[in-house]
């Protein structure tokens, strides 16, 4: 059934491009009912979600990971807007059905949340990446997983980065919107080379914004169940449940590569020069900047 949709272009919704499996009856995004008490990750793709979501649900069983344990990070930390028809229930089916603090998942840029999540006041986590590493994860991902568009050749995927011309809308856009709002929002914005650098320090931010306070060991123990290797070896938070039919980790795993600056092993030296263009005239305006080598 869910194989209508494999590599099916984006489908534009308000001029966003969405994955086609996703797009069916939008109005259940629109008019999703938030609660006071949900946690909202929101990350343009590729930029660390699945970390940040580990990260929050261990803190939310209080640093128990027996109890954090108890499902795969897709199930308790379920994607908003995703659904494959006929294959997989939509996220907001499976957000109404699960008990409060509810953690959710999106990539839906400003543009397209629902409103009920600001109207709730809801707290917002943004966790935002350097774009020439997203691009190579997002290049990556988008050969291995069926529900998105073949990304063609590198050089021309670089094109469409630079155009915007990518799943869930432009890079630029999506976390300017977000580092705007997060001064009159409950928003804490966070970048994936400071987690990189200071998994512990970056931690604590999170703990502080959820309100909790553990002791040293409890947050290196935390630290250490949400390292790039735990993850990628955790069945729960590796991906390795969901059928190799969408997503094949032969072509490219789920769990890559985890570093910053794996673009140096991509981008050519012309690449680089027209992306870093792209990347100034899209910043220049912020006070937003990111890093590219930690
Ligand atoms: P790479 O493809 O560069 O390896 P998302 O969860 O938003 O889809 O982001 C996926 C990216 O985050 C992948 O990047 C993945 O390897 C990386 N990632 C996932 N868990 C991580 C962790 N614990 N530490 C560092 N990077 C992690």
């Amino acid at each position: 059934m869910g194989s209508d949709f494999f590599r099916k272009d984006w489908v534009k919704i308000r001029g966003v491009p969405i994955i086609c499996a996703c797009t069916p009856n939008w109005e259940r995004i629109d008019n999703f009912q938030a609660r006071e008490d949900d946690i909202v990750i929101a990350t343009y793709p590729k930029s660390g979600t699945t970390w940040m979501s580990e990260i929050v649900d261990i803190i939310l069983n209080d640093g128990d990971i027996e109890k954090s344990q108890r499902d795969a990070i897709f199930n308790k930390v379920p994607m908003l807007e995703f659904w494959v028809p006929g294959a997989v229930p939509p996220g907001s089916q499976v957000l109404d059905a699960l008990p409060s603090p509810r953690v959710i998942k999106t990539h839906l840029p400003v543009s397209l949340f629902p409103k009920s999540l600001w109207e709730k006041k809801c707290k917002i986590i943004y966790v935002a990446r350097n774009p020439k590493d997203v691009a190579v994860s997002f290049y990556h991902f988008d050969k291995m997983n069926q529900l998105h568009p073949e990304p063609g050749t590198w050089d021309n995927y670089i094109d469409k980065f630079i155009q915007g011309n990518m799943g869930f809308g432009p890079w630029g856009a999506h976390v300017k919107e977000f580092w705007a709002l997060k001064q009159e929002r409950n928003i804490l914005y966070m970048f994936y080379e400071d987690m990189l650098e200071d998994p512990k320090r970056e931690i604590k931010k999170v703990m502080k914004f959820l309100g909790k306070d553990f002791s040293n060991d409890v947050l290196e123990k935390i630290c250490l169940q949400t390292s790039f290797k735990a993850m990628k070896e955790n069945p729960k938070t590796n991906y390795s449940a969901i059928s190799s039919s969408i997503m094949d980790q032969s072509v490219s795993p789920f769990m890559r590569k985890g570093i910053c600056g794996d673009w140096k092993n991509h981008f050519t030296v012309s690449q680089s020069e027209k992306f870093d263009e792209y990347y100034q005239k899209e910043i220049s305006k912020t006070d937003l900047s990111f890093r590219f080598l930690v």
